[in-house]
């Protein structure tokens, strides 16, 4: 623009207003042009500073760790898994049962001593906690009739409360119907699920003669843990035939082994 204003001597005199204006005109625009391009520079400059001097005052978060199952947890699908691999079907049932599938149907009508062996919790309306899983298996057996293998597992309920017992509890039971059923098949898949359950080559097992209504005969089987004790772990026994025929099912064509234990005990 220096340049071009120095131009103008050798321009025609009648030129010259002309000219100048132009070269003028130029002059500010050139002015305005450039100055908007230095405060964008200076704003650009100024941003990049910041972003090469920001400092992170973040910190990584800490990993939050997962839970585990509760031990119980971890046996109740062990179990599940043992006794699913052996052919039982799985139920749940109900907590909340009516005396009849509770009792009555197991061969213990309301009149009978062995209801005093179970501490019950007894509803408003007179259902029950179910105090045994053993309700399940009148439950299945009157929907499949025979021949059925299954295992109940859930809570179970009696109001006792001491070192080895909770009013809470969780309970097993397995159920066998078939013809020519017998006390060995019992003891041969009672000592099988409890060799996988230790991961034992074998475990030594006594069976006592035992009493429960719903079975007979009836029996008890303890296993020997540390130090050469027992532990009591099971009832179990033949199906009663009254149970048989409670569920529809002929007791002088079908016979049927069961069995219930906690598994919080084990
Ligand atoms: N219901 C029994 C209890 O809670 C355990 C039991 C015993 C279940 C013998 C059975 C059985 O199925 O045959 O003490």
């Amino acid at each position: 623009i220096g340049l071009l204003m120095k131009e103008m001597k050798n321009i025609a005199p009648e030129e010259r207003a002309a000219y100048g204006k132009g070269v003028n005109e130029l002059k500010e625009w050139a002015l305005e042009f450039l100055g908007s391009l230095d405060e964008k520079m200076k704003a650009k400059e100024l941003q990049d500073r910041y972003e090469a001097e920001k400092i992170d005052i973040s910190l990584p978060a800490e990993t939050v760790a997962e839970g585990n199952l509760h031990p119980i947890t971890l046996v109740k699908n062990q179990i599940i898994d043992i006794f699913a691999g052996m052919g039982f079907e799985i139920f749940e049932g109900t907590e909340i049962e009516t005396d009849y599938y509770n009792f009555t149907a197991l061969n213990t009508p309301d009149y009978h001593p062995a209801r005093d062996m179970q501490d019950t919790f007894f509803l408003e309306n007179g259902n029950v906690l179910r105090t045994q899983t053993s309700a399940i298996q009148i439950r299945t057996m009157e929907k499949t009739g025979a021949p059925v293998k299954m295992f109940g597992i859930g809570a179970t309920y009696r109001k006792e409360m001491d070192a080895t017992h909770a009013p809470m509890f969780g309970q097993i039971e397995g159920l066998y119907v078939n013809k020519n059923i017998t006390m060995s098949d019992l003891i041969g898949d009672i000592r099988a699920f409890l060799k996988r359950f230790f991961e034992m080559d074998d475990v030594e097992l006594r069976i006592r003669p035992s009493y429960f209504p719903f079975t007979d005969p009836s029996i008890e089987v303890d296993l020997k843990w540390k130090n050469g004790r027992w532990l009591e772990i099971m009832g179990a026994g033949m199906v009663h035939p009254n149970v048989l025929r409670n569920c529809g099912i002929n007791p002088d064509e079908y016979q049927g082994f069961a069995f219930g234990f906690g598994w919080d005990r084990l």
